[in-house]
Order: C-alpha cells, then sequence, then structure tokens
C-alpha cells in the first residue's frame, strides 16, 4: 500500500476505532490499530496504520497507545433543567402510591413546576449545574434538555434561555426541545383546549422565530394530553419547522407512536405498551424508538418495551437518561446502557448504537454526529477499554481517558 501523505490539525495514532458507521462491516464499525485526523473541529481523515508514514504527516500527533477512541456520546432526551426535588414522592410511592395516582393528587411534574416558577433563570442555570457536569464527564458531548415544568409562555421560555446559558459554559452541543405539552398548569383546570391554543398560537411561533429550541414533545396519555391534543401540537409544530418527538405508551397504549409516526417525528420514548400497528407505522416513518430504561427501573414498571419486535422491524433504538425529577432521577447515560443490556434485553453494541449514532438521529442530527466518519464533528472519546461492550458492562471506575469535543481536547 502506498504511503499516504495525511495533514490535519491533531492526529491520533495507534487507535482501535469503533467507528459505529454502517458502511463499516464489523461489530462496532471497528477498525483497529488507525490513525485519525480532525481539522477545523470535523474530522479530516480516517486510515490504517498500516501504510501511514509519519515522516509524511503534518500536525500535532497524539500517541492514543492502541486504546479504543468511540463517538461522543449522545444523551437525547433529559429534563435536566429544573428547581428543587422530589425524594418525599419518592418515599410516598415506596409506601404503595403509584405514579399516576401521585400525578391526579397535584403532585408529580406539578410540584416540580411549583419549584421551576419560583427560580430565576440564574438559579435554575446553577441548580442543573451538576447534573450536567456528571454526564459530560462520563463521556456525553450531545444533550438534549427539554423545557415543560413552566407551562406559562414566561417561564417555557425562561427554562429554554437557561437550557442555553448552562450549555454554553461548557464543551458540549445542545439541543432544546419544547414540551409545554408536559402537564395542563393549573390555571388552564377544566380547559385543555385553551392551554393547547397558547401553546399552538403563542409558544410554538414566538420559540421558532427566536430559535429557541430544535423540536417539540408531547407528553401523550390519559394523565396528560389525548391524540386530539398532541395532533394540533405537531401541526403547529410542523408548521413553525421545528422537528417533533414524542412521550409516548409509557404508562397505557395511546397510539401516541402512531401518531408522531405519521408526522416523521424523529423519536418516539418510554414505548413499554407499544403494540405492532405502532411498530408498523414507525417502520414507515423512520422514527427511532427511543427506550428509558431508568423511568422503568425509579418507577418500578413490570410491562417491558418490546424489543424483539422492534429489534425484527429493522428501527433504531436509542438509550436516553430521561433525567428528571420525578421519574429517573439518574444523572448517567452509561448506566442506561448497562440497564438497557439488563432490563431490556439490549446488546452492549445495540447499547452504544443507542447513546451515539441512533441518539444522532433521535435529535435530527444523523448528518452531523454520531459515527466515527470523514466529514463529521470531531467528538470523540478515548477509553481505558479492551472491548466497546466495557461500557455497558461496567459501571463506575470507568471514565474516559480523553475526551475531543469538536477537535479540541477537553478533559473532564
Ligand atoms: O419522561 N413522562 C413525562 N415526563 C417525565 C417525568 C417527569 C416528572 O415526573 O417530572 C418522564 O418520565
Ligand atoms: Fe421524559
Amino acid at each position: 500500500m502506498a504511503a499516504t501523505t495525511c495533514s490535519a490539525q491533531k492526529i491520533w495514532i495507534n487507535t482501535d476505532l469503533a467507528t459505529l458507521d454502517p458502511s463499516v462491516e464489523a461489530p462496532y464499525g471497528m477498525l483497529t490499530n488507525h490513525a485519525i485526523g480532525v481539522r477545523n473541529g470535523k474530522i479530516e481523515f480516517i486510515t490504517p496504520m498500516n501504510g501511514f508514514d509519519l515522516d509524511r504527516v503534518t500536525g500535532e500527533l497524539i500517541d492514543a497507545g492502541g486504546a479504543c477512541m468511540t463517538p461522543g456520546l449522545i444523551d437525547s432526551h433529559s429534563h435536566l433543567i429544573y428547581g428543587g426535588q422530589r425524594a418525599g414522592e419518592f418515599s410516598q410511592r415506596l409506601g404503595g402510591a403509584s405514579y399516576a395516582e401521585i400525578s391526579r393528587a397535584g403532585g408529580g411534574i406539578l410540584a416540580t413546576v411549583a419549584a421551576t416558577r419560583s427560580l430565576s433563570e440564574a438559579k435554575l442555570v446553577e441548580q442543573a449545574r451538576p447534573r450536567l457536569e456528571a454526564l459530560l464527564a462520563e463521556g456525553v458531548t450531545t444533550v438534549e434538555i427539554k423545557s415543560g415544568y413552566g407551562l406559562t409562555v414566561k417561564d417555557e421560555l425562561k427554562m429554554l434561555r437557561a437550557a442555553r446559558t448552562l450549555a454554553d459554559d461548557y464543551p458540549v452541543r445542545l439541543r432544546s426541545t419544547l414540551l409545554a405539552a408536559h402537564a395542563l398548569p393549573p390555571e388552564f383546570q377544566g380547559d385543555a383546549e385553551a392551554y393547547i391554543e397558547l401553546i399552538c398560537k403563542e409558544l410554538i411561533p414566538r420559540v421558532a422565530q427566536e430559535q429557541l429550541a430544535e423540536a417539540v414533545d408531547v407528553f401523550c396519555e390519559p394523565i396528560a394530553f389525548s391524540l386530539a391534543q398532541c395532533e394540533k401540537i405537531f401541526i403547529a409544530a410542523k408548521e413553525a419547522g421545528l422537528g417533533i418527538k414524542a412521550h409516548v405508551e409509557q404508562l397505557s397504549n395511546s397510539q401516541g407512536a402512531a401518531l408522531a409516526a405519521r408526522f416523521s417525528a424523529w423519536s418516539v420514548d418510554h414505548l413499554e405498551y407499544l403494540d405492532a400497528a405502532g411498530i408498523a407505522a414507525l417502520q414507515q416513518s423512520g422514527s427511532v424508538a427511543t427506550l428509558l430504561p431508568g423511568a422503568f427501573y425509579f418507577l418500578g414498571a413490570s410491562k417491558k418495551p418490546p424489543v424483539e419486535a422492534l429489534r425484527q422491524a429493522r428501527i433504531p433504538l436509542a438509550l436516553a437518561s430521561d433525567l428528571n425529577p420525578g421519574s429517573s432521577p439518574l444523572a448517567s447515560l452509561r448506566l442506561m446502557m448497562n440497564m438497557g443490556c439488563v432490563l431490556f434485553g439490549l446488546n452492549p453494541e445495540e447499547a452504544l448504537l443507542g447513546t451515539t449514532r441512533n441518539a444522532a438521529a433521535a435529535l435530527g442530527l444523523g448528518a452531523t454526529i454520531g459515527t466515527l466518519r470523514v466529514g463529521k464533528a470531531a467528538d470523540m472519546l478515548l477509553w481505558p477499554i479492551e472491548d466497546p461492550a466495557q461500557l455497558s458492562y461496567q459501571f463506575g471506575a470507568l471514565a474516559p481517558r480523553q475526551r475531543i469535543f469538536a477537535g479540541e481536547i477537553c478533559d473532564a
């Protein structure tokens, strides 16, 4: 093989690349003993060490010493901006109350709404810092953050601005999602239609115009919003040019996934009660099925999402933290990878795909992040591991040796 001339700003040599690229036909898209160069924040080249002439290279060389490189991890579903905590409800649930009962009694999401409304944007940012820092320390380079605990125009915008202010302080990519249809706010009790109208006519156009979110999400459940209400929101989101995500079939089979699929949702999330018709609809839409094992575990649920049927239907699976104060106060995407395997039966490769390539697609970012491929953003992690399965197998005492964001090394 002819010697290659390679020029880049930084070049990692002697590394095993778990590219997750579908065009590389090996588990994890693995390219052993390769070099990877980055320039201007993007991956410039990927080449085997065999035939790579170090004398013909321009750029800063970094010897990975055989370590494994993966794409940066992507948490595609979080609610990490919120006020307060709900440990009291945790105790109530341990005493036998259900999540839905607590919610109907005015606790649950509405308790966090009150706490979130009472805080300034700056205070919300301060409370969220340790949660984002925990994700970043374990290798997250892109995070999605939802609103949904404000439920007024002012407070939803405050949450979305807090998300942006927070993310601006760290080497991380942010995708924000407007989740105004999370719960019916107290001021609209008995008039859900008026609240839906406020979301569609005022909030969605404003958020789109101010570019405060890239997508719109809904909570489609009997304790939250109906199919018809969610449909109105999807129509308004499409008109505003925003992506669509949806909390569906978590506590009941409400056919929300099929509805979201009709609107070409980026992702449908939770899915414990998803049925065959929902799976067929997802096959048509290409939406990602996002599994949230943290909420399943923390709520002590017993009905599992239909993983084998989703797999047979070749629907891309993502795994996310759902980090929130009520159903998943668990600030770890790596824990989700472990739980995705142990609780839902994913294999470690599916778990890593679910936090890289498929998580990127769940955020409408499939073309820019999620795999190690020339032209994509150089968001990369160098791990002290021998086998990428360790990322799902092992929890604790394992952090990236190097965290590379947009081509820059920024150790946690
Ligand atoms: O994804 N399902 C709705 N939203 C969250 C729970 C939010 C909360 O309880 O505060 C979830 O599980
Ligand atoms: Fe959620």
